[in-house]
């Protein structure tokens, strides 16, 4: 799950790193409120789940309580990269003197966590580290011993943080970990982190993403969850109890199994190439149960998505046979009735798949195209996405 701004520095700031006081307001008249609370010159910035949000405009900076009121206007119901501000963070405006970078992130590759500081800060990180890589420093972090005052040093050296600031960036780097570990996160990244004319430093921005498989131990967390804010596919997935993720393409995925369901991405991707560049619309592992109940909830929820022009079942019978999955896919669109509206190309594998194949065609549903191999379900199926 990935955090607000305003969460990601609560966290912060519950952990010893310094960060600006501020508040969240949902309207003009309230963020007015909160500048009149903090008193000065503030800024008001767009709370979006995405980066960017200065240049897009979610940034600005209001003298007064009444230009406060203004510029959350402005903000308020601004479109950032696809997500709608519905909240804005008015916080101190504070005078910077150099802008910098510091983040944690899990290193899936390498199995251990990864520290990334670099004192050009203000820019993109990717972008800096794509035109000026010397500038950006990565430090290994062991799990075991995470980030001791000694390793934190290594890390404001390696990034040749100047001497000034070099304790301060130093604490922050102990605790801006403990942060990361007590709150089981998988990126803890500050963005800029900031030194203001006297000298002391600051986290500015804040971004934090936490483990979702850790949440049965950070019952806390479950505060942090803007339902609202959710898209309305993944949630009545996850009201489903299923496993689906929303992508930006045409052709539904069903498919039994993790691994199975991220194989047929890819073939539907590639067989996408040559019919108008079509490409998945989502990812749906119904798991190995694959019940009536389970195919008909993934199905209703997959053709809910008006992106969706075809759908692309994928099953190898394993424990649950094909000949029950089969039985699961007629049912289903039995259950749906007219909501099943878009073309299913279906391939079945495994256990009892004559016996399956004989089932739909015997249902012989105007829907559903049975294709024996995935290769050429996938372009099938793109192909039925491509035409529509
Ligand atoms: N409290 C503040 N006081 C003064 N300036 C600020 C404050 N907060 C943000 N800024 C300025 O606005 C810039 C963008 O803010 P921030 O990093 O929070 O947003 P962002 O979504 O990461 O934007 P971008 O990707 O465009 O940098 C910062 O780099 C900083 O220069
Ligand atoms: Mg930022």
């Amino acid at each position: 799950m990935d955090l607000y701004e305003y969460q990601a520095k609560e966290l912060f700031a519950a952990h010893g790193v310094p960060t600006l006081p501020g508040s969240v307001a949902t309207d003009p008249n309230g963020a007015k409120a909160a500048a009149e609370e903090l008193g000065g010159p503030v800024v008001v910035k767009a709370q979006v789940k995405a980066g960017g949000r200065g240049k897009a405009g979610g940034v600005k900076l209001a003298e007064s309580p009444t230009e406060a009121r203004e510029k959350a206007e402005a903000i308020l119901g601004l479109d950032i990269k696809g997500h709608v501000t519905r909240q804005v963070l008015v916080t101190e405006a504070s005078d910077i003197a150099d802008e910098y970078y510091f983040s944690y992130l899990l290193d899936r590759a390498n199995r251990r966590f990864l520290a990334i500081a670099s004192v050009e800060g203000g820019m993109e990180i990717e972008e800096v580290a794509a035109t000026k890589p010397e500038a950006v420093a990565q430090v290994p972090i062991d799990p075991i011993r995470g980030v001791d005052e000694a390793t934190a040093r290594e890390i404001v050296e390696a990034a040749r943080f100047p001497a000034s600031i070099a304790d301060q960036v130093a604490d922050i780097a102990v605790k801006l970990w403990e942060a990361f570990v007590a709150e089981d996160a998988t990126l803890a990244e500050i963005n800029p982190l900031v030194s203001d004319p006297q000298g002391t430093v600051l986290a500015l921005d804040g971004k934090v993403t936490l483990d979702g498989n850790a949440s049965f131990r950070q019952p806390k967390q479950a505060e942090l969850v803007d339902e609202g804010a959710e898209d309305p596919l993944e949630a009545k997935a996850k009201a489903k109890d299923l496993n689906y993720v929303k992508l930006d393409g045409e052709v539904g995925i069903i498919g039994n199994g993790a691994g199975l369901v991220m194989s047929t991405l890819d073939v539907v991707a590639y067989a996408g190439e040559g019919h108008n560049g079509v490409k998945p619309a989502n990812f749906l592992d119904i798991g190995g149960g694959a019940s009536a109940e389970v195919m008909a909830a993934g199905l209703d929820v997959i053709l809910g998505d008006s992106d969706v022009k075809s759908v692309f079942v994928n099953v190898f019978g394993g424990i649950t046979a094909c000949d029950a999955v089969a039985n699961g896919i007629v049912q289903a669109l039995g259950m749906l009735g007219d909501e099943a509206s878009k073309p299913l190309v279906v391939r079945l594998d495994g256990n009892n798949v004559e016996q399956g194949r004989a089932i739909l065609a015997e249902a012989n549903h105007p829907l559903v195209t049975v294709v024996d191999t995935m290769d050429g379900a996938a372009e099938a199926a793109a192909e039925l996405a491509a035409g529509k």
